[in-house]
């Protein structure tokens, strides 16, 4: 039995460049995982099993952990059954990538567990069919991600940063923000294009997903009005939303109806998922 943390992540700036022929958008956007996270404990059972704190995210084969079973059973050759049992603190909706990070420790976890593990090109592979930013959670925690966000250049670990998670009393859906995209309205801000031109101090914090969320969820745009009027220099959504991301170390005043999360960023070092040394 492992037991592994299952971190969220923010996009610290998100460019989409193009809108593609296969219905999903080309993006450039810089990753990083926070310290608010979900636990994942993976154990052996009789048959595939996954249950969740969070009675309201569905435990059957549209959970990403499925999944992640699944596209890894496709590239193993271990007959084994698991119960995979998953600790929510993530919210979801909020475009932090709690389902996508759950997939990836899922991935990392079995793999760990198996008496011949996978290559990490097949484990890659698996996360990048479960979803975009899966690919993501296996890298070192802070990442340049392109294409539709499945192609990762690692980047050094940033200056750590205090922030704080605004996270509404809505949702938003991740394909109805991007269907909302216009690509000829998009801004044409300069911002760095790879790894090699990010400095641990000095990015850009923007979203190109904010004009489209805001569309949908107009009161979206008035937190951040709010929030951005209590002088702090960052205010930004996270991926599709519906959180909003502040760098600031004291909790702001909040819009009425949102919730509070504390985190700062995190990294996965050598030999390490996470907080957890390897070899399991
Ligand atoms: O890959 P994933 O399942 O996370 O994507 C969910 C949906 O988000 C896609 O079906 C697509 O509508 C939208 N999407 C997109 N461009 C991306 C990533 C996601 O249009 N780069």
């Amino acid at each position: 039995m492992i037991t592994l943390l299952s971190p969220a992540k923010v996009n610290l700036f998100l460019k989409i460049v193009a809108k593609r022929n296969d219905g999903y958008h080309e993006l450039i956007s810089l990753f990083q995982t926070i310290s608010l996270a979900d636990t994942i404990t993976i154990e052996k059972a009789m048959e595939d099993r996954i249950s969740c704190s969070d009675t309201s995210v569905p435990t059957d084969e549209t959970n990403t952990v499925a999944k992640a079973l699944a596209a890894y059973r496709k590239r193993s050759t271990a007959k084994d059954a698991f119960h995979v049992a998953i600790q929510k603190r993530i919210p979801h909706g909020a475009g932090l990538g709690g389902g996508s990070s759950n997939a990836a420790t899922a991935l990392f976890g079995l793999n760990a567990l198996a008496k011949e593990p996978v290559s990490e090109r097949d484990l890659i592979d698996a996360a990048s069919e479960v979803g975009s930013d899966v690919p993501f959670f296996l890298s070192g925690g802070t990442a340049i991600c392109k294409g539709r966000g499945e192609i990762i250049e690692e980047v050094s670990p940033l200056k750590k940063r205090s922030l704080y998670i605004v996270m509404p009393d809505f949702t938003l859906s991740t394909p109805k923000v991007y269907g909302k995209v216009r690509v000829e309205n998009l801004s044409g801000r300069d911002f760095p294009k790879s790894a090699c031109e990010i400095s641990s101090e000095n990015y850009p914090c923007f979203n190109d997903l904010e004009a489209p969320a805001f569309e949908l969820a107009p009161q979206l745009k008035e937190y951040k009005t709010y929030l951005s009027s209590q002088g702090y220099e960052r205010v930004f959504m996270s991926g599709s939303g519906s959180s909003l991301v502040i760098f600031c170390s004291k909790p702001p005043a909040l819009p009425p109806g949102c919730r509070l999360y504390s985190a700062s960023f995190i990294n996965r070092k050598r030999g390490y998922w996470y907080d957890t040394p390897l070899p399991l």
